[in-house]
C-alpha cells in the first residue's frame, strides 16, 4: 500500500492550516460582524467563543486526523462504522462551497487587473453590477459572462496544479509562498490605511464598545458563527490536513497557534478596513455608520470607490485585491483537498485521478455561477450552507463523538501523549455541553428567523 503523504515540517502544516483559516471571513466578514454586534464589546463573546468552542473543536479535529490518519469519512468510520456519513456530509458541504468560492477569487483577479489605472471609473457600483457582471438583465441563465469565466478557469488551473502535486510539494509549497506574502502585503496595506486622514476616527468607531449588546443572544450567536466559519471548523478540512501530520506532532499547541494566528489576522483586517472606512466617511462627510459594509459590497463596490480617492490608487488597489486572491486560493485548496482525499481513499484511486475527477466536477459546477444571474444563485447557496449546513455538520460531529461514540476521553489521551499542554475536564465539557448547546440554539434561531 502507498504510504500516506506527510507534511515536510511542522511549519508547513501550520502555514497550510492558517492558510485555510485566513480567508474572506477575516477580511470582509469579521470587521462588519464585529461592528454590528457591539464593536469593542463584541470581543468578549468573540473570545469566549474562541476559547470554549473554536480551539477545543480544532484540537478535537486535529486529534481525529492525527490519530486515524484518514480523510474525514474514513476517520469517522474508524471511530464507529455508523458514523461515516458525518464525514461525507462535511465533505459534501466543502464540495458545494468549492463550487462558488472560486468565483469570488476570479472576481478579485479581475479587480487586481482593473486596479491598474482604476478602470472601474467613478460609478463603481454600476460598474460592478452592470459592466462587470452584466446583471442588468438578471436571472437569464445560459449566457456566460466572459469577465468571470476566464479568471475562473485560471483559478482552477492553479488549484489543479497545486493539488495535483500533493501535500508536501503542492499544498505546503504554495502556502509557504502565499501566507508570508499575504502577511507582508496586508501589514503594508494596514499601515497605509492608518496614515490616511480620518483613519483613526474609523478605528475608534470599530473599537467603541456598545455594552448594551452583551446581553443580546443574537450577538453571541454571531460570535460563535464567526469563529466556526473563520477557523474552517466542521468542514472536514482540519481533519484532512492533520491526517498528514507526522506521528510526533504537538496537537494542542498547533491548535492554539492556528486559532490565535487567525484571530490576529482578523483583528488586523478589522483595523485596516475601519481605517479605510474612516477615510471614506471624512471624504464624503457621512457618519461612519452609513459607510460600514461587509462582503461583496465592501470589497467590490465600496473599496473601489474609496481607492479612487487615494493617492497612489492603483498600487493600493492591486495590493488589496491581490491579497484577496492569495487568501482565497489557500482556503479554496483546503476545501478541495477534503473531497479529493475522501474520494481517493474510498475508491482506491491515485491522487491525480481524484483531483481530475473531484476537482473537475466542482469546476464544471462552478461554471453555473459564471452565468448571468449567477450572483443570486451564489447568495442563496451561501446562505443555506452557512446557516444550516455548517451548523448541522458541527452539531452532528460533536454529538456523535461526545455522546454516541463517547470517545472524548480516548481522544484526550491521544492528544496528551504528544502535546505539551495537557487537556483537562474543561476540554471535554466545552465539547460535550457548550458546543452542542450553542449550535442547537443557533439552528433554532436561524429557523425562527427564516420561518417568520
Ligand atoms: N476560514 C475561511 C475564512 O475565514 O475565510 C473560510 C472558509 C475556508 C470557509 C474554507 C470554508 C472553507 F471550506
Ligand atoms: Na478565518
Amino acid at each position: 500500500m502507498e504510504q500516506r503523504s506527510q507534511w515536510g515540517s511542522r511549519m508547513g502544516f501550520l502555514l497550510a492550516a492558517i492558510g485555510s483559516a485566513v480567508g474572506l471571513g477575516n477580511i470582509w466578514r469579521f470587521p462588519a460582524t464585529a461592528y454590528e454586534n457591539g464593536g469593542g464589546a463584541f470581543f468578549i463573546p468573540y473570545l469566549f467563543a474562541l476559547l470554549t468552542a473554536g480551539i477545543p473543536l480544532l484540537i478535537m479535529e486535529y486529534t481525529i486526523g492525527h490519530k486515524y490518519r484518514s480523510s474525514s469519512p474514513r476517520s469517522f468510520s474508524k471511530i464507529s462504522k455508523g458514523m461515516e456519513w458525518i464525514g461525507w456530509w462535511q465533505v459534501l458541504i466543502s464540495f458545494v462551497i468549492s463550487t462558488y468560492y472560486p468565483i469570488i477569487i476570479a472576481w478579485a483577479i479581475m479587480y487586481t487587473y482593473y486596479s491598474i489605472g482604476t478602470k472601474w471609473g467613478d460609478d463603481t457600483t454600476n460598474f460592478f453590477v452592470t459592466d462587470f457582471l452584466s446583471l442588468s438583465d438578471p436571472g437569464v441563465f445560459g449566457s456566460i459572462v466572459p469577465n468571470v469565466m476566464i479568471p475562473l478557469l485560471i483559478v482552477w488551473l492553479v488549484a489543479f496544479i497545486i493539488l495535483g502535486k500533493g501535500i508536501k510539494k503542492g499544498i505546503e509549497v504554495a502556502n509557504r509562498i502565499f501566507i508570508p506574502t499575504l502577511l507582508i502585503v496586508f501589514i503594508f496595506i494596514v499601515i497605509r490605511a492608518l496614515t490616511l486622514p480620518g483613519a483613526l476616527d474609523g478605528v475608534d468607531a470599530f473599537f467603541k464598545p456598545d455594552w448594551s449588546k452583551i446581553m443580546d443572544g443574537s450577538v453571541w450567536v454571531a460570535a460563535y458563527g464567526q469563529i466556526f466559519f473563520s477557523l474552517s471548523i466542521a468542514f472536514a478540512i482540519m481533519i484532512t490536513y492533520s491526517s498528514y501530520l507526522p506521528k510526533k506532532s504537538d496537537i494542542t499547541n498547533n491548535a492554539f497557534i492556528t486559532g490565535f494566528a487567525n484571530s490576529s489576522f482578523e483583528l488586523l483586517a478589522g483595523i485596516g478596513v475601519f481605517a479605510v472606512l474612516g477615510f471614506m466617511a471624512l471624504q464624503t462627510s457621512q457618519p461612519i455608520d452609513e459607510v460600514v459594509k461587509g462582503g461583496v459590497g465592501l470589497a467590490f463596490m465600496a473599496f473601489p470607490e474609496i481607492i479612487n480617492q487615494m493617492p497612489a490608487a492603483s498600487l493600493f488597489g492591486v495590493l488589496f485585491f491581490a491579497s484577496l486572491v492569495l487568501a482565497g486560493i489557500s482556503s479554496m485548496i483546503s476545501i478541495s483537498e477534503t473531497y479529493i482525499s475522501a474520494v481517493q481513499e474510498k475508491f482506491s484511486i491515485s491522487r491525480k485521478m481524484a483531483v481530475a475527477f473531484g476537482g473537475g466536477l466542482a469546476c464544471i459546477f462552478s461554471l453555473f455561477y459564471a452565468n448571468q444571474g449567477g450572483l443570486n444563485l451564489l447568495d442563496t447557496v451561501d446562505y443555506f450552507i452557512n446557516n444550516y449546513g455548517v451548523a448541522l455538520a458541527g452539531l452532528f460531529e460533536v454529538v456523535a463523538i461526545a455522546w454516541f461514540a463517547r470517545s472524548l476521553k480516548d481522544l484526550q489521551n491521544h492528544a496528551d501523549a504528544v502535546s505539551d499542554i495537557k487537556l483537562g475536564v474543561w476540554w471535554r465539557f466545552c465539547l460535550s455541553v457548550v458546543t452542542p448547546v450553542v449550535l442547537g440554539y443557533m439552528m433554532l434561531q436561524n429557523l425562527k428567523t427564516d420561518l417568520s
